[in-house]
């Protein structure tokens, strides 16, 4: 199964190119990469994964071009069946989100307000749109491989926490670089995310190895390792890894505190600026319903994504955990979790916006249901079996117990239902009208 689209690249300077795909043109980043003008590439995240031979990119083109064209305009009519032509926005709020300059923290509050079902339909309709005009029907899917649950930190919220006496389980690097060979090799993927826990027992060097090996197989590598030091994540930089993910959980100074005894907003904050800073593809974002939040706290955790820009947005609902100090607490609903992608979307057009598993174990419908109000982007599980279930940092994961290869095709499928197709998202600035011309003419 093909899970990458390959493009073209149509124009490059030495910080940034242009690669088209069947018409439709995407920002990518250059680190100095040799790709050319003319050349065939994978890219994900914004990032050329690796060069193709034409005549493999050809081949491969040959059975996305149609599909692709098809695809496109399942998801013009998708769209067009949630907002019909002529349809007024019902709201001043949905007005401006719809002209795409993004929203006041004013007007993003009373979106997430809305209780209004028909209000909020138009939410989900308008977001729907937006997306569809500004990255059309691409939808970024990256595997994950969570390869140990040993943390030393102390977050309430979180199931793999320091203090939970759980099963607590490590991969050595040859397992880890054995289930990415086969996430790339077998199940195609171009994009892996490395996340674990805290565990300071893979030290910077024996990271950076994993990294190389893992770069090798010409998969963009995405970290999720936590707070490292600046030091480490350069240096696994320099091994290859370019995106990295780092939530900043909540920007209320006080229910960081509350949460999180031992770290600081302000440190994690200047992390996520330092990544983005050192050149990494940024994803971050926040946890909906921590308790004792409030609407106001969801809208200035969108505004507080926004400004640290990054190139994807992730947040998922917090799930209570039985063996955590919040076990009992109320558990958000997934239309809060919808409501905040549309909402997100209106206020920050050119984001990337992830679909997150805690979504789909809050409501297994709520995967398509988030695709369908502005997200664009998903990863799927690619673990080994065993290891699985260890990584509780909630529980009852959706899809804890679907194999990697049955997941993909379920993703595809659900996918082309939705006229959706796997090729890059591209870099967050760009909007895929822009010509390639218009976008490196300035040089
Ligand atoms: N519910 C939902 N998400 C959680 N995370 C940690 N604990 C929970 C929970 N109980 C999220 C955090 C972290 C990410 C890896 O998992 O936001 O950044």
């Amino acid at each position: 199964m093909c899970y990458a689209v390959p493009g073209r690249i149509v124009a490059r300077d030495e910080t940034a190119g242009v690669v088209d795909y069947c018409g439709e043109e995407r920002r990518v980043r250059i680190y100095g990469e040799e790709a050319q003008v003319g050349d065939y590439v994978y890219v994900q995240g914004g990032v050329i994964v690796n060069t193709l031979p034409e005549a493999e990119a050809i081949e491969a083109l040959e059975t996305w071009k149609e599909m692709l064209k098809t695809l496109r305009g399942i998801d013009r009519q998708t769209v067009l069946r949630m907002l019909p032509p002529g349809t007024k926005a019902s709201r001043p709020e949905l007005r401006r989100g719809r002209q795409g300059d993004g929203l006041t923290h004013d007007e993003i509050r009373n979106l997430l307000a809305e209780e209004d079902p028909a209000d909020i339909e138009a939410l989900y309709g308008e977001a729907n749109q937006l997306r569809h005009r500004l990255h059309g029907n691409a939808c970024c899917v990256h595997g994950i491989i969570e390869f140990s649950n040993v943390c030393h930190r102390k977050c309430r919220y979180c199931g793999i926490r320091g203090p939970a006496s759980i099963s607590r389980y490590r991969m050595s690097p040859d397992e880890i670089v054995a289930t990415a060979s086969h996430a790339a090799r077998e199940l195609g993927f171009k994009a892996l995310v490395l996340q674990s826990g805290e565990d300071y027992s893979y030290d910077r060097l024996v990271l950076a190895e994993i990294v190389r090996r893992v770069r090798q197989l010409n998969v963009l590598v995405f970290l999720s390792i936590g707070m490292r030091s600046k030091q480490t994540y350069e240096t696994l930089f320099e091994a290859g890894a370019r995106a990295a993910l780092l939530r900043f959980e909540t920007s209320n100074e006080s229910l960081f505190a509350r949460h999180r005894p031992g770290t600081t907003l302000e440190e994690r904050l200047a992390l996520i600026r330092h990544l983005k800073g050192m050149g990494y593809v940024l994803a971050t974002g926040f946890l909906v319903g921590l308790p004792g939040e409030t609407v106001d706290d969801i809208a200035l955790n969108i505004a507080m994504t926004r400004s640290l820009q990054p190139d994807m947005y992730s947040f998922g609902p917090f799930l209570p955990v039985m063996h955590t100090p919040l076990r009992g607490s109320p558990t958000i609903d997934a239309q809060t979790v919808l409501k905040t992608i549309a909402a997100t979307r209106l206020a920050c057009p050119e984001s990337n916006i992830l679909v997150t598993t805690a979504l789909e174990t809050l409501d297994p419908s709520a995967r398509e249901q988030a695709l369908l109000a502005g997200a664009n982007s998903m990863m799927i599980n690619v673990t080994p079996k065993h290891f699985r279930p260890l990584y509780s940092i909630y529980e009852n994961r959706a899809c804890v117990d679907v194999e990697p290869k049955d997941a993909v095709e379920r993703t595809v499928t659900d996918l082309k239902r939705l006229g959706r197709a796997p090729t890059d998202v591209g870099a967050t600035e760009v909007r895929n009208q822009t010509s390639s011309l218009d976008m490196l003419g300035s040089q």
